[in-house]
Order: C-alpha cells, then sequence, then structure tokens
C-alpha cells in the first residue's frame, strides 16, 4: 500500500493548518504494486550478498528516531552495524517504541537511550485529530471511530516539548532503565544535531 506522503501533500498539508484536508493524508485507491517497486531490494541482492558478512549483534544503545525517509541514522549517527536498536515510528516518539525499549534492555541488554527528534517533522504539522480525521473520512466513521478512538499519534507542536516529554517518559516507566537517556534535535537542513535534554 502506498501511504506515502509526496512532498507537494506535504507541502498542502502543512499550508492547511489544523489539518483541513485530510485526503491529502491517505489516497483513496489501494494499487497493487506489482510492477512499480520503489526500492531496489525487490530485485535478487547476489551483488550486495557477495560482500556480506555476518556480524555480531550485542546492541549497548537504542536510538529512537521518526521514519522520514531523510534519516539515515547509521550514516548520520555513525552507528557502527550491531551495536544499537534503531527504533523509528513517526514522529520519532517514545510512545510507539516501548515494548521494543523493553525487549531492548531486557533481552539483548542495552542500556542508554537515545531520542532523536527532527526539524519539519509532518508530526509536528498535523494534529492527532487531524489524522483522525483523514482516517475516518477515509474508511467511513463507523469503520474508522473504535480504531481512531485508541490510536494516539503523538503529534506535537514544540520539538523542545515533544524530546522533553519523551524522556520524561522514560524516566517515569517503571520498567525502564532510564541511567543514560538524552533527547536531541536533527536539523534536517544542515545534518546537526543538538542535545536539548
Ligand atoms: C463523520 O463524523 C464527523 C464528525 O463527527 C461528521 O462531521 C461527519 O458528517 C460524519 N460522516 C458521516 C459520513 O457520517
Ligand atoms: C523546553 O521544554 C522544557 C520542558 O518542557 C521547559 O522547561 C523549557 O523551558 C523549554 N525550553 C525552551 C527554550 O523552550
Ligand atoms: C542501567 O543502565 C546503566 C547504564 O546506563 C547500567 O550501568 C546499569 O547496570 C543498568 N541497570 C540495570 C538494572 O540493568
Ligand atoms: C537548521 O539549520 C538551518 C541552516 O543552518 C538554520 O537556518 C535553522 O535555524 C536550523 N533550525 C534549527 C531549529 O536549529
Amino acid at each position: 500500500m502506498r501511504f506515502l506522503l509526496s512532498a507537494p501533500l506535504l507541502a498542502a498539508a502543512a499550508l492547511a493548518l489544523p489539518f483541513s484536508a485530510p485526503r491529502a493524508l491517505v489516497p483513496r485507491e489501494h494499487p497493487s504494486l506489482e510492477g512499480t517497486h520503489t526500492l531496489p531490494f525487490v530485485t535478487p541482492n547476489t551483488e550486495a550478498a557477495h560482500t556480506f558478512a555476518p556480524m555480531d549483534h550485542e546492541p549497548t544503545a537504542i536510538l529512537v528516531t521518526c521514519m522520514d525517509g531523510r534519516i539515515l541514522p547509521e550514516e548520520a549517527f555513525g552507528i557502527k552495524a550491531g551495536t544499537v536498536n534503531v527504533l523509528r515510528n513517526a514522529g520519532g516518539r517514545v510512545a510507539g517504541a516501548i515494548p521494543s525499549i523493553l525487549v531492548s534492555q531486557v533481552a539483548l541488554g542495552s542500556h542508554e537511550i537515545i531520542v532523536v527528534h527532527h526539524t519539519d517533522c509532518g508530526m509536528h504539522k498535523y494534529t492527532d485529530a487531524g489524522i483522525h480525521e483523514a482516517l475516518e473520512s477515509h474508511y467511513g466513521n463507523d469503520t474508522a471511530r473504535p480504531y481512531t478512538d485508541s490510536i494516539a499519534f503523538n503529534t506535537f507542536t514544540s520539538l523542545n516539548h515533544s524530546l522533553h516529554d519523551d524522556i520524561r517518559l522514560l524516566r517515569d516507566h517503571p520498567l525502564i532503565n532510564s541511567t543514560q537517556v538524552s533527547g536531541w534535535a536533527y536539523n534536517v537542513t544542515d545534518g546537526l544535531l543538538q542535545r536539548y535534554v
């Protein structure tokens, strides 16, 4: 399914705050992906496999960040293979990453948690109500409501507050080791990271 937001749609949605064009968010059609793959790995990856070497997986840290395709965490943050569990969702919100954080810390033995949100984030431009509306408009109220009522999208209005809120969530969670946590903003314009908390 193609739930990708094209740049023009994002721009249109950004101009129309608070989210007055919900249809821009979810396309009406669910076109078959047959013959329209956008990723190179759908062709046999035998070439890449030639140089492939299996590696150890001993994560020492967890990185929670946004699913935004402009962020390539391994490149941008110098992550060595096998050392970090990178958890991604829309916005890079901790609330959506908790099950994986618990697995990483308790089963895999990681400790440190690094939260990275970023400038020009879509989840800064939308509201939870706007996304709920978009889903209701697309699928109909009766079908969508039982789900939208219980899904928090964790949109936010301030990079600073989203980072502080997420670090507080980590510190308040009784099952999370928050000895070593930090919150950073990644600037998608100049590629620089700035620590907020
Ligand atoms: C869905 O709910 C919204 C908000 O309550 C309402 O404005 C809209 O008319 C409803 N749509 C349908 C098709 O019932
Ligand atoms: C950032 O957020 C924290 C907590 O939400 C607040 O105490 C602080 O004043 C904020 N800083 C700025 C520069 O807005
Ligand atoms: C919590 O994390 C710190 C490092 O961030 C580590 O030294 C400590 O052993 C961890 N505690 C537990 C109970 O895993
Ligand atoms: C991001 O980087 C651009 C270019 O350096 C700068 O103009 C902008 O103020 C930065 N944004 C933030 C939030 O620091």
